[in-house]
């Protein structure tokens, strides 16, 4: 997947998302006028300033400033970059994202993704084939796995022997470093190098688009380490996956929750069980990676942790970090096992529906926030209700806008005994919201280029009212190169949304100032705004003629003085100047 992507394919991804749509489903809107409006979901409040525009494809939120395209709401909303936004957006609407050849092409890792896949299905046909076959697949149903849930997870085995992998003959040239660069080879040292997985049962680790980035592997008895795992590659990054998320959502795409594990075992041991929506983090605490991951498929996640001290520690962690994700209609539980358990264990003393009992009732995070807040207190006391507040508040602070923001400040209150302090509750973007945009006096007090290119920006169908050649082209004035492209751009594709400009402008250092532009107009009376523009370019032209006349009239009065072409010019333009300064001349203007 190397490549620009073109932006003809940015064009028409715009109109097939309809930026009214795609926030629609993330925040709920409410018609106004022909724009729609909601509570700003960047920043708290509780009249709606959040504007967003079908007909140009833009939103703006006149509290706090936030603005941008569907991209880029998609992109600040979910936490995304620019390509997995387009990607993202592009996979729902069943479109695929093509690549420009050549240009500013990032390194292509296909080459890296095919071996992987090819050594996933090497070590799914050893566990079949290989001679020591059968103590794998001994041990797999010893762990009660059927061969059914082992073949939906594609674990495999990695034989005992050196070079197994390595001596494959699929490989062809290169393959050396295909396997060294996507992590399958171990190098203990310079021009020593074997297969890095040896006699273990192997779990591809798979991203969420069902490609294999890495592998797990376990040793079949005991030993150490029990577990090893792809190292850090370009397509593996320990610290970001969960294993089995793909797995959960090819099961059942509009799953609603997602349990976090873990380990491979317990993934695999719930899906044998009928719990077929359970992600393990890879041996690493849960990180913000993870959350923005799941909250991008799911509203709800359910944490699983050891009842025992570390698995209280990790809880609070994870609690830390899904606080600043806790927008409005998602929710995170948390489960602590009884000690001495994990889920594959549990759920074969419990059976699969007690275990779902166990999650349908785990408790919420504010339950388990203000609980261990208050064991750290002494409720009774008028210092412990005061303490408290002091360890929630900031915690609290980390709540992203919303309904749920304002229940838990609430709720803190209410344990408290007294009010807060409005300062504490609000959010910096809170306090910024009380900064309106005086719209009508924006484009009066605008230099002329900069007035035309906002009309112009939030206007694209006016390029077409433009006065064709024009002097005023080569002024040398700021963002006159910008005017120029825009209206170039505009004549040969008229149908470009507002949105559709600014994503061209997207890598450019004129795109934020083109964005600043286009949010400021969006509240303004649209009717003049025609007028206007042919104004401010007619004015531009004028003083593209004044600045050539001065400089003729200069030239004249110098030694040398004018050649006769620059004399016949000059002549031109005074009658020009002339016909302008005066009105009342029956002589079309231009
Ligand atoms: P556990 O040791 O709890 O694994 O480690 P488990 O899944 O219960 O393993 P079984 O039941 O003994 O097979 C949890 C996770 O921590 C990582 C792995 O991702 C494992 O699934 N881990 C553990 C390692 O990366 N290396 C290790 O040596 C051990
Ligand atoms: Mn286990």
């Amino acid at each position: 997947m190397a490549g620009k992507i073109p932006s003809p394919f940015i064009d028409e991804l715009l109109n097939r998302v309809d930026i009214v749509n795609l926030i629609d489903s993330r925040v709920s809107l409410k018609k106004a006028g022909k724009d729609y409006q909601a509570c700003c979901p960047f920043h708290d409040e509780k009249t709606p300033s959040f504007t967003v525009s079908r007909e140009k494809q833009f939103y703006h939120c006149f509290g706090c400033g936030a603005h941008g395209t569907a991209i880029g709401f998609l992109m600040d909303y979910d936490n995304l970059g620019f390509v997995e936004t387009v990607e993202e957006l592009a996979a729902r609407e069943g479109m695929e994202v093509p690549r420009e050849e050549g240009g500013r092409s990032g390194p292509d890792y296909r080459p890296l993704y095919d071996t992987l896949a090819e050594a996933a299905r090497y070590y799914q046909q050893q566990l079949r084939h290989h001679l020591q076959a059968p103590k794998a697949v001994d041990y797999l149903r010893q762990r009660g796995l059927s061969g059914q849930i082992a073949a939906d997870f594609g674990i495999g085995f990695a034989p005992p022997g050196w070079t197994n992998l390595l001596d494959r003959p699929e490989w062809g040239q290169d393959g050396v470093e295909k396997l060294r660069l996507s992590g399958m080879l171990a190098e203990p040292e310079e021009g020593k190098r074997y297969d890095r997985f040896r006699d273990r049962i192997m779990f591809p680790i798979r991203n969420p688009r069902g490609q294999v980035i890495g592998f797990g592997g376990r040793l079949l008895g005991d030993g150490v380490p029990k577990y090893m795992n792809s190292p850090e590659t370009p397509l593996f990054h320990k610290g970001q996956e969960l294993y089995g998320l793909h797995e959960a959502l090819s099961f059942d795409r509009k799953t609603e929750r997602l349990l976090v594990v873990e380990g491979y075992m317990d993934v695999v041991a719930l899906a044998q069980f009928g719990i077929r929506n359970a992600v393990a983090t890879l041996g690493t605490a849960t990180t913000k990676h993870h959350l923005v991951r799941i909250f991008r498929v799911v509203p709800e996640v359910v944490f699983c942790f050891d009842g025992d001290r570390a698995g209280r520690d990790a809880a609070w962690k994870a609690l830390e970090i899904t606080l600043p994700e806790m927008r409005d209609g998602r929710e995170a539980r948390f489960l602590f096992l009884p000690e001495g358990e994990d889920p594959d264990t549990l759920i074969r003393k419990l059976g699969p529906e007690a275990f779902k009992r166990l999650i349908d009732e785990a408790p919420p995070l504010s339950t388990l926030l203000f609980d261990k807040l208050i064991e750290r207190v002494d409720m009774a006391s008028l210092a412990g209700r005061a303490r408290l507040s002091e360890l929630a508040t900031p915690l609290l602070a980390l709540l992203p806008p919303g309904v749920f923001r304002r229940m838990m400040f609430k709720k803190l209150e209410e344990l408290v005994g007294v009010e807060l302090p409005q300062s504490a509750i609000n959010t910096a973007a809170g306090a910024r919201s009380r900064r309106t945009t005086r719209a009508g006096m924006f484009l009066g007090t605008m230099p002329p280029v900069r007035r035309a290119i906002a009309l112009l920006v939030s206007n694209p169908g006016f390029a077409n009212a433009a006065p064709i050649p024009g002097g005023w082209k080569n002024l040398s004035l700021p963002g006159i190169t910008v005017l120029r492209e825009l209206l170039e751009i505009l004549r040969s594709e008229p149908n470009l949304t507002t949105g559709a400009i600014l994503e061209r402008w997207r890598e450019r250092k004129e795109g934020k100032y083109l964005n600043q532009l286009a949010a400021k107009m969006l509240p303004l009376q649209e009717e003049g705004q025609l007028r206007e523009f042919q104004d401010t370019l007619k004015s531009l032209e004028r003083q593209a003629l004044m600045m050539e006349w001065d400089a003729l009239v200069a030239k004249a009065a110098a030694v040398g003085g004018l050649d006769p072409e620059e004399k016949q010019r000059l002549l031109q333009l005074s009658e020009e100047k002339a016909k302008r300064d005066n009105p009342g001349s029956s002589v079309d203007k231009i």
